[in-house]
């Protein structure tokens, strides 16, 4: 795994640092709401993990699985794959998704959720790639800013692979263009 690694990105200490503040913050904000909190599988696996361990305060957890029909490290058409049954109306949502890229999965799970009526709906991500934004979709809360290049590890996957990596790293693109 790690010799297809570029360059370390974010180490695990930056990383459970963040997600303390990021916890801090949400616990400011959530503490008297009840949200529910939505995790976008497979990535949100290990953010959500350290993120919900950092509140403590009430709150519901639910997931949902969305794929999106792309070619390799890019996005296209997003679909649904698994859903929640528990309703929303009038709750606090909050999403929890690894990485904001095009911001394509963000606007379509948004837009799924809005039309349950729930009190509120807003994102944190982990990771955001703002230069490769194609719809406008603003996160509330974001971990890190990162550069436009592939990063796997902390959850996110290249192939289904790299997940377990327990730091953010720049993918080789040779591992990808080929
Ligand atoms: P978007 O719909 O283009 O915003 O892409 C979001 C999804 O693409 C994320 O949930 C990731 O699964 C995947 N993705 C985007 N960029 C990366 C990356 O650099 N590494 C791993 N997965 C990524
Ligand atoms: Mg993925």
């Amino acid at each position: 795994m790690e010799q297809d690694i570029a360059t370390t990105l974010l180490t695990q200490e930056q990383i459970q640092s963040r997600v303390r503040e990021l916890g801090a913050q949400i616990t400011r904000d959530y503490r008297d709401k009840d949200p529910i909190i939505v995790g976008i599988l497979r990535g949100c696996f290990i953010f959500m993990a350290d993120l919900v361990r950092e509140l403590p305060f009430p709150c519901t957890l639910e997931f949902l699985a969305v794929s999106s029909y792309g070619q390799g490290t890019t996005s296209g058409e997003v679909c649904l794959t698994r859903d929640f049954p528990m309703p929303i109306e009038g709750r606090h949502i909050l999403i929890l998704e690894d990485i904001l890229d095009s911001g394509r999965t963000l606007d379509y799970v948004v837009r799924l959720l809005r039309q349950r009526n729930p009190a509120s709906v807003e994102i944190c991500a982990f990771l955001d790639k703002p230069e490769r934004r194609k719809v406008d979709i603003q996160a509330r809360y974001i971990g890190y800013q990162v550069p436009d290049a592939f990063v796997v590890g902390y959850g996110l996957d290249y192939a289904d692979k790299y997940r377990n990596l327990p730091y953010i790293g720049i993918l080789k693109p040779e591992i990808y263009n080929t």
